[in-house]
């Protein structure tokens, strides 16, 4: 009954706020097609993302998990005329699904999707000098979160904005007798990411088409 509410109301609020979008709506038929997992963001969370990037006045973005590209096309559309956005992806099918998408929305110029493990492709980041990223969103695997916070932190500068997705996991983070990889891994990185001196960061439960979850958000307040 009460998901069936949250559903409904996901529903309701997307045709309102987002509605049909001819190359956001392609990449979900399409990823659905090749059998991809149905956990990216929802049209409302995604369109939410691209507003708080906007917001920051994002140049540059970074994503930690691709899948097909759907979260990647709502921030890569934040982007100004020459902005860029890397997004890193283990699963080579999941990068070839998303390179389409990412080229049907005419966004290919503006993203770069990197393949490979996260934790090695993150230290590959650190070894090229380049700009801070201005907004960093990490969706990947979550027992890497902890991880994937320290090396974001890295290529941060004071007032990078970092949102992580999937930090409630049906509430099951705040038992502290639930040790599943999932959950035990998100409560890390909420709990690194409370005491992490250098953000003031804050965290909101969220309910809808992608069932009962949330995610945590971080300003970037000192490099020390
Ligand atoms: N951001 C996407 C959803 C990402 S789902 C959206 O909202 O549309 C998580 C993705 O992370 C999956 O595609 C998965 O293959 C990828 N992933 C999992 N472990 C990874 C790792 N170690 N390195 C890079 N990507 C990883
Ligand atoms: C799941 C959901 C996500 O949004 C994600 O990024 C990864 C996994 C899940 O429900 O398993
Ligand atoms: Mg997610």
């Amino acid at each position: 009954m009460t998901e069936n509410v949250w559903n409904e109301v996901d529903h309701y609020l997307n045709e309102l706020f987002v509605g049909s979008d001819p190359a956001l709506d392609a990449a979900l038929r399409d990823s659905e097609t090749a059998g991809l997992p149905p956990i990216n963001v929802a049209p409302n969370h995604g369109k939410f993302l691209n507003i708080l990037a906007r917001t920051v006045g994002a140049r540059t973005i970074l994503e930690i998990g691709t899948l097909g590209g759907y979260s990647t096309i709502w921030l890569a559309r934040a982007l100004p005329e020459g902005g860029k956005l890397i997004s890193l992806e283990a699963e080579p099918k999941h990068a070839e699904i998303a390179r389409a998408n990412i080229a049907r929305a005419a966004l290919s110029g503006k993203i770069e999707i990197r393949p490979g493990k996260a934790a090695d492709t993150l230290n590959q980041l650190l070894t090229e000098s380049r700009e801070p990223f201005d907004f960093i969103f990490i969706d990947a695997d979550k027992p890497s979160y902890c991880e994937y916070l320290q090396l974001s932190l890295k290529l941060s500068r004071v007032g990078t904005l970092i949102f992580a997705d999937n930090v409630v996991r049906k509430g099951a983070v705040a038992d502290p007798s639930n040790h599943e990889a999932l959950v035990a891994g998100a409560r890390r990185f909420n709990q690194m990411l409370a005491a992490e001196p250098r953000v003031s960061a804050t965290a909101i439960q969220t309910v809808g088409s992608k069932g009962y979850d949330g995610f945590a958000i971080a300003l970037v307040t000192s490099l020390t």
